[in-house]
C-alpha cells in the first residue's frame, strides 16, 4: 500500500524536519555552486596561458592564441555592414551630407576629409588614408591608433614619442587598436597604458589606479575616446584639458586660460578651438554615469558560447545586440529601446543642423563684414562669440553617438551655441550698417562638399593626387621593415 510523505510525516514528526533542513542544504549547496560559476566566468581563461605573452606585445593574433573567444569577437570590429539610423559602422562622408561643415574648417585639414568612425580594427589605416593626414604632423597624432604605441613610448619615452613626426614613426605603428591597450599581458586585468589620462587625473587630485573595476570598463576607453590638444609647440604634448571639470564651459574656461586655439578661421579670421571626440566627458554629464553605467556595459556585453560566459570584444554600435547590451537593465522591447535612441538622436541632430548653418552664415558674414572695412575692435567681440558657438556645437557633433550619451546636456550645450551664433550675426549687421552697407548679405552656393570646398579655395584634386602617392610609396616601405622588426618582439616567449 503506498503511502503519502504527509501521512509519514504525521507518524515520524523527525522525517519533517529532515526534509525540511535537507532542503536547506541543498539550496545552500546550489547557491555556492552558482556563485562560483559566476567568480569564475572567463577566469578559466586567464588562469594558464598556453603561450605567456610579453611585455609590449603588440600583435593581436598572439594575444588571440590564448584568447580564442575574445580575439575572433574583436576581430569582427573589421566589419562594416551595420547602419543604424545615425551611426553604425560604415564609412559615411560627413563632408558630403553635411556640406556646411567644409565652412566651419576652412583653414583646417577637417575640411578636405571627415568621415564617420569604423571599428577599432581598421585604425592605423584610416589615419594613414584620409587626407588631414598630407599636413605636416607630430607623433602625437599616432598616441590612439595602435597597441605599437606603449611599446614605442617604452623603448624612446613618452616625450620623445609625441615630439618626433608623424611620418618618422610609420614603420613602428603598424598593429590596430587591441589588447594591449586595455589589458595587462599576465594577469589580462584592465590597465591604462596611455599616459595622459593618469596625469589628467593627478591634475584633479586623484590616483588613477585607486579607480574601481567598474570606472575601468570607462576608463579604458577614456584613454583614446575623449578631448584633448598638444601641448607646446614643440613638445606637442597630448593633454587633456579637465583641470577645471568635464562641460563644454568647463573646458573652454582651461583653453581661453592657456591660450590655446587650433586655428584662426581663413575667411571670418575666428580663434577656433577644434573639438576632437569628448565623449567619456560628455557621457559623464548623463544619467548612465551617474547610474555608474560603464561604457562596457553597453558596448561589450557578456556572451554566451556552448556555456562559456566571455566579454564580447566586438566593440561597435549597441543597437546592433539591444537584447544583451540594454534588456539586462532595462525591461522594454528591442524595438521600443531602439526608438528611445533614435528619438533622442532626432532632437539632437535637429539643433545640431541649426547650429551648423547659423555658423557657416556667421563665418561668411564675418569675411563680408572685413571686406567691407571693419576694424579690428569692430570684429573682436564678434569673433570671440564665433569661437564660443563653434566649440559648444563641436563639443556635440565631434562627440560620437549623437549625443544619446546625454541628451539633456547635449541639448542644452547647443542651445547656447545656437544663441552665440546669431548673436554675432546680429552684431555683424550693426557693424555692416556703419560702414554703409544696409542690404542683405550675399551668400554663396555651398550646397554639396564640391562647392563648398572650392569656396574656401582647396584643391583637392592635388589633395587626393598626393595621397595617392604616399599610399603607393611610404606606405609599403612602412609596412616592410615593420615585418623585419617582428623578430624582436616576444622576449618571453
Ligand atoms: C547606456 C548604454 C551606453 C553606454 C553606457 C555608452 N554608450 Fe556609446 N553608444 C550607445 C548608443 C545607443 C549609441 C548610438 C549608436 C548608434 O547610433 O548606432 C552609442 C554610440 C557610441 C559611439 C559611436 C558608435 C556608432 O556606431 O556610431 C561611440 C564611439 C561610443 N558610443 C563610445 C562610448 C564610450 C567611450 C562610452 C563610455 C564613456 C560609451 N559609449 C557609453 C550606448 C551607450
Ligand atoms: C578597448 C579595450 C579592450 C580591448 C582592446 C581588449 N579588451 Fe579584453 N576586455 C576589456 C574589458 C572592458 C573586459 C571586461 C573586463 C572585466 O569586466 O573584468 C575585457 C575582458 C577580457 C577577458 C576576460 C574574459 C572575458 O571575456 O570577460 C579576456 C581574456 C580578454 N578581455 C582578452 C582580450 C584579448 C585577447 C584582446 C585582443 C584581441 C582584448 N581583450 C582586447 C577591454 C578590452
Ligand atoms: C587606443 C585608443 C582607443 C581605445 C582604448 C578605445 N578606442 Fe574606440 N576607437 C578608437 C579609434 C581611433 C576609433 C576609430 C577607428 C577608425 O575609424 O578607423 C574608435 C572607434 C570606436 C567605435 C566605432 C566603431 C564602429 O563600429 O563604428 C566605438 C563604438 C568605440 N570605438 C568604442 C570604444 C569603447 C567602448 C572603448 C572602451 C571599451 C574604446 N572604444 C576604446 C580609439 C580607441
Ligand atoms: C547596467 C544597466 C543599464 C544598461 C546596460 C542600460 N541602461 Fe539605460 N538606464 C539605466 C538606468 C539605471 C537609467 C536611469 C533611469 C532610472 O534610474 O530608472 C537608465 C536610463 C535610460 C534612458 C532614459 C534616460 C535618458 O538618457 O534619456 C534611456 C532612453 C535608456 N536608459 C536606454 C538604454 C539603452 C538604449 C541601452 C542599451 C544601449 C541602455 N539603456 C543600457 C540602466 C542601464
Amino acid at each position: 500500500m503506498k503511502r503519502k510523505v504527509m501521512d509519514i510525516v504525521q507518524e515520524k514528526p523527525w522525517m519533517g524536519w529532515a526534509i525540511f533542513l535537507g532542503t536547506i542544504v541543498v539550496v545552500f549547496l546550489i547557491g555556492l555552486l552558482a556563485a562560483s560559476i559566476m567568480e569564475r566566468r572567463g577566469e578559466a581563461d586567464l588562469v594558464v596561458q598556453a603561450k605567456p605573452i610579453a611585455d609590449w606585445e603588440p600583435r593581436n593574433e598572439v594575444w588571440g592564441e590564448n584568447y580564442p573567444r575574445e580575439y575572433e569577437t574583436y576581430v569582427a570590429t573589421a566589419d562594416t555592414s551595420f547602419l543604424s539610423k545615425h551611426g553604425g559602422n560604415g564609412m559615411i562622408d560627413y563632408l558630403e551630407k553635411y556640406p556646411n561643415l567644409v565652412i566651419l574648417w576652412s583653414g583646417y585639414a577637417f575640411s578636405r576629409d571627415y568621415n564617420q568612425g569604423r571599428g577599432h580594427y581598421h585604425a592605423v589605416k584610416d589615419i594613414q588614408n584620409t587626407l588631414r593626414t598630407g599636413v605636416p604632423m607630430p607623433g602625437t597624432c599616432w598616441t590612439c591608433k595602435s597597441t605599437d604605441v606603449p611599446r614605442v613610448m617604452n623603448e624612446r619615452g613618452v616625450g620623445e614619442f609625441y615630439k618626433d613626426k608623424w611620418i618618422n614613426l610609420g614603420e613602428e605603428i603598424v598593429n590596430n587598436i587591441g589588447c594591449q591597450d586595455c589589458h595587462d599581458p599576465k594577469t589580462m586585468n584592465l590597465r591604462i597604458t596611455r599616459p595622459a589620462l593618469a596625469e589628467a587625473f593627478e591634475r584633479r587630485g586623484k590616483d588613477i589606479s585607486e579607480a574601481t573595476h567598474q570606472e575601468m570598463r570607462s576608463l579604458v576607453c577614456a584613454q583614446c575616446h575623449v578631448e584633448y590638444y598638444f601641448k607646446g609647440k614643440e613638445e606637442k604634448y597630448l593633454t587633456f584639458p579637465w583641470d577645471k571639470g568635464f562641460s563644454a564651459e568647463d573646458m573652454e574656461a582651461y583653453y581661453d586660460e592657456v591660450g590655446h586655439t587650433d586655428f584662426v578661421h581663413t575667411i571670418s579670421k575666428a580663434p577656433i578651438v577644434k573639438a576632437q571626440h569628448p565623449d567619456y566627458e560628455l557621457f559623464m554629464t548623463g544619467v548612465h554615469a551617474k547610474r555608474g553605467v560603464s561604457c562596457a556595459d553597453c558596448h561589450m556585453p557578456y556572451r554566451s558560447e556552448g556555456g562559456v560566459k566571455f566579454t564580447n570584444h566586438r566593440i561597435t554600435s549597441p543597437l546592433e545586440t539591444i537584447s544583451t547590451s540594454c534588456q539586462p537593465c532595462h525591461r522594454e522591447s528591442e524595438e521600443d529601446l531602439r526608438q528611445d535612441v533614435e528619438e533622442r538622436q532626432d532632437r539632437i541632430e535637429e539643433l545640431r543642423q541649426l547650429t551648423e548653418s547659423a555658423l557657416a552664415k556667421a563665418h561668411i558674414e564675418a569675411g563680408f563684414a572685413w571686406e567691407k572695412g571693419a576694424t579690428e575692435s569692430e570684429m573682436q567681440p564678434i569673433l570671440q562669440l564665433i569661437r564660443q558657438s563653434q566649440w559648444r556645437w563641436d563639443y556635440v557633433a565631434a562627440a560620437n553617438g549623437l549625443g544619446f550619451h546625454s541628451p539633456v546636456e547635449a541639448g542644452r550645450t547647443l542651445g547656447g551655441a545656437i544663441d552665440r551664433a546669431q548673436k554675432a550675426r546680429t552684431l555683424i549687421v550693426r557693424v555692416l550698417a556703419r560702414h554703409g552697407w544696409t542690404d542683405e548679405i550675399p551668400l554663396p552656393d555651398i550646397s554639396t562638399k564640391a562647392k563648398a570646398q572650392a569656396f574656401i579655395g582647396l584643391d583637392m584634386e592635388k589633395n587626393r593626387a598626393e595621397k595617392s602617392e604616399f599610399i603607393k610609396t611610404v606606405v609599403p616601405t612602412w609596412m616592410e621593415n615593420a615585418a623585419k622588426r617582428e623578430s624582436t618582439y616576444g622576449a618571453a616567449r
